[in-house]
């Protein structure tokens, strides 16, 4: 048998010989004695009696173990100029010097701390700064506007804020200060303090509640590694479900250390002292996991990008940070390589640069379409990795496992399910269904360590979202099939998630947006398919009766309502007005059928339709180029 095939049988049949041998590769407190608890299911619990500290485990364990001046970090930054590097002591040290910030403003173990941040390295220390002293942190990606950010301070109920003073875009500075304020503002919880990193480019202006972060970090007492709980959350990250409020995922500190060691080895087949590189923002889970903690906990080197694939300043920027810093790997979302396709089509930049360290591109976050595949092969002369998970698993659940076993490549396919993930395509009554048949990709509990335990502080909501459609499944929320060989190919969201330049967003957020304007008196947003960013939001709008507007200037106030309240990276830039919206006989809108229609497939009229006139009247708006 194979060593695929073995783990994978392994993972499934013994999971716990499978994850007790995995637990090894961490150093713990206290070991586990447990390796799964399973009394509460459908509530499962890995390592429950086992203690460590993650920061130590990716920074500490490093320095002890002879990595201290080994390069852990290196920050490149197109978008100032600068570059920086951090050896593993002096990452520990700053890390160990924040918590001691952390701790003066009242931080303790179970504390939440919200990080509002670019992508700079005093992000990467204020995360592992909560780690070290058992806080537990809240992302949140720095493109979201005032009301997403008060959404999830009301949720996390943060202690403290954590903050720069500005974001750097190709075109402009966008002031991080005025939007805190005005979430708090928004926010019926109100942190007690926010610590503030100055940059240069715009510099915010201070409150009596605000700490300036030199000169917190300055005076501050470092502080050791407080053991926790396996079962103690590390972090919580918000992300896009079908309704506005989003999501709190949970993940626990120990599952989530064994997970991702386990898969940085096995799936990425990155060996410690390597030099990694993960383009995304530290806001999203493929930042959280792939960016700080998997290459930190294994000892190899990450890079931090602060810039874009185009414009800082050419497309042959991402070659250039692979030559220049010998990155083996680089893993990025398909939307990147559409972007440098299109700026330099026969890839002249990359000419320039010596990338033969690299063995592997992985390319995650939405579909790789085959094209963007051919040519990141064919440009690259790697192979190039399409792998699928979400927010909520933390890790990758179908991949081409690199480090393990490499499978032969299939364009259009994320590969096969990766150990500990027993990946189901299941029809509507719960069936497991043959190849090539379309059906809810969902995964057969439980689910293995490193993913979501729950949401926070919302069990109900944790199973009412993902495991109540199928009794004993995860339900993804993506669609499939799986070939006679095993493969999966993803198909898209059954659900009103959508995928933007990689970015994940929920229309049902932007419809509450519209909802809100005093002309509209219905509206639906369909995510349609958009050759660079993958999808782009369109939305439709049913104005109340007797209102008289212009389409063009309704538009523009719907498109500045939705940048300002979720944020410019949700790209909404067109707003239709409609006689009326197609819906069921029981006055659900036919989402799914106006965006085939809008992504110009022959989509059936469902037989459910009330009115199949509206449709007709609305086809030729929905397929009307922008
Ligand atoms: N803070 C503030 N604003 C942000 C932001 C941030 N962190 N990130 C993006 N934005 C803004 C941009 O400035 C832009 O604003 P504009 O409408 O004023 O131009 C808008 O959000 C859309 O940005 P972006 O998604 O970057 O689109 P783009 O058209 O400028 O560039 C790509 C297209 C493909 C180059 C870009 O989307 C990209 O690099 N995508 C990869 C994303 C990624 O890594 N995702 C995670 C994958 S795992
Ligand atoms: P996020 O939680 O932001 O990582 O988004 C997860 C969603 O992105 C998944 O549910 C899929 O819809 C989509 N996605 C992620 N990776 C892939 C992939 N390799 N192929 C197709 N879709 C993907």
């Amino acid at each position: 048998m194979g060593a695929y095939a073995d783990a994978f049988r392994r993972s499934i049949e013994d999971p716990t010989g499978f994850w007790a041998e995995a637990a090894q590769a961490v150093d713990w407190t206290r070991a586990p004695t447990t390796v799964l608890d399973d009394s509460r299911a459908p509530f499962v619990r890995w390592f429950p009696d086992g203690e460590l500290n993650t920061c130590h485990n990716a920074l500490d364990r490093h320095v002890d173990g002879g990595r201290g001046d080994q390069t852990a970090l290196i920050y490149d930054s197109p978008m100032t100029g600068r570059q920086a590097r951090f050896t593993y002591a002096e990452l520990r040290d700053q890390v160990a010097r924040f918590g001691g910030v952390l701790r003066s403003l009242g931080v303790e173990k179970g504390d939440r701390v919200v990080i509002y941040m670019p992508m700079v390295p005093e992000a990467v220390v204020a995360m592992l700064a909560c780690a070290r002293i058992g806080a537990v942190h809240s992302v949140v990606f720095g493109g979201f506007a005032p009301r997403e950010l008060a959404a999830r301070i009301d949720d996390a109920q943060p202690k403290v804020v954590v903050a720069a003073s500005c974001g750097l875009e190709p075109t402009r500075v966008v002031e991080y200060k005025p939007m805190i304020a005005a979430a708090i503002e928004i926010a019926d919880h109100k942190p007690d303090r926010c610590v503030v990193l100055q940059r240069e480019q715009a510099r915010a202006e201070m409150g009596p509640d605000d700490v300036d972060w030199t000169e917190a970090m300055a005076s501050a007492e470092p502080v050791e590694c407080v053991p926790v709980g396996a079962n103690d959350p590390l972090y919580i990250l918000y992300t896009s479900g079908t309704t506005g409020k989003p999501k709190g995922i949970v993940r626990d500190n120990g599952g989530h250390a064994v997970a991702l060691l386990w898969s940085i080895r096995n799936v990425f087949g990155l060996e410690p002292g390597e030099v990694w590189w993960t383009a995304s923002d530290v806001g999203w889970v493929v930042g959280h996991s792939y960016i700080v903690y998997a290459p930190l906990l294994l000892g190899a080197t990450t890079i931090l990008y602060e810039g874009k694939p185009v414009g800082t300043p050419d497309a042959g920027a991402f070659w250039r940070v692979i030559a220049e810093h010998g990155a083996v790997t680089l893993f990025t979302a398909p939307t990147v390589f559409r972007a440098i396709k299109k700026e330099d089509p026969d890839a002249k930049l990359l000419e320039q640069y010596d990338i033969s360290k690299l063995r592997a591109l992985f390319l995650a976050g939405e579909r790789l379409d085959p094209d963007t595949y051919h040519w990141a092969t064919e440009k690259s002369g790697v192979p190039v990795i399409d792998h699928w998970w979400q927010t909520e698993t933390g890790w990758p659940i179908c991949a081409n496992l690199r480090g393990l076993e490499p499978m032969p490549i299939k364009a259009g396919s994320p590969s096969v399910p990766v150990p500990g993930w027993d990946v189901q395509v299941l029809d509507p009554e719960g069936n497991r269904v043959g190849p090539n048949t379309e059906g809810a990709i969902c995964i057969k509990l439980p689910l293995p360590p490193g993913a979501l335990p729950t949401l926070w502080n919302d069990d109900d909501r944790f199973v009412a979202s993902y495991l109540s459609a199928y009794d004993g499944y995860y339900l993804s929320g993506d669609g499939g099939y799986v070939d006679e060989d095993g493969y999966l190919y993803v198909l898209g969201r059954t659900d009103d998630v959508i995928n933007v330049a990689g970015h994940r967003l929920s229309t049902g957020s932007m419809e509450a947006v519209l909802a809100a304007h005093p002309a509209v008196a219905e509206c639906a947003v369909i995510g349609v398919h958009d050759s660079l960013k993958g999808q782009v939001p369109r939305g439709f709008v049913v104005l109340k009766a007797g209102v008289d507007v212009d389409p063009e200037a309704l538009s523009a106030e719907l498109v500045a309502a939705v940048r300002n309240e979720i944020g410019a990276v949700a790209a909404f830039k067109r707003a239709d007005i409609v006689p009326a919206l197609p819906k069921t006989r029981s006055g659900k809108i036919l989402r799914r059928t106006m965006r085939g229609i809008a992504d110009g497939r022959d989509e059936p009229v469902p037989s459910t339709i009330e009115d199949a006139s509206v449709l007709d009247k609305l086809r030729p708006i929905l397929t009307k180029e922008s």
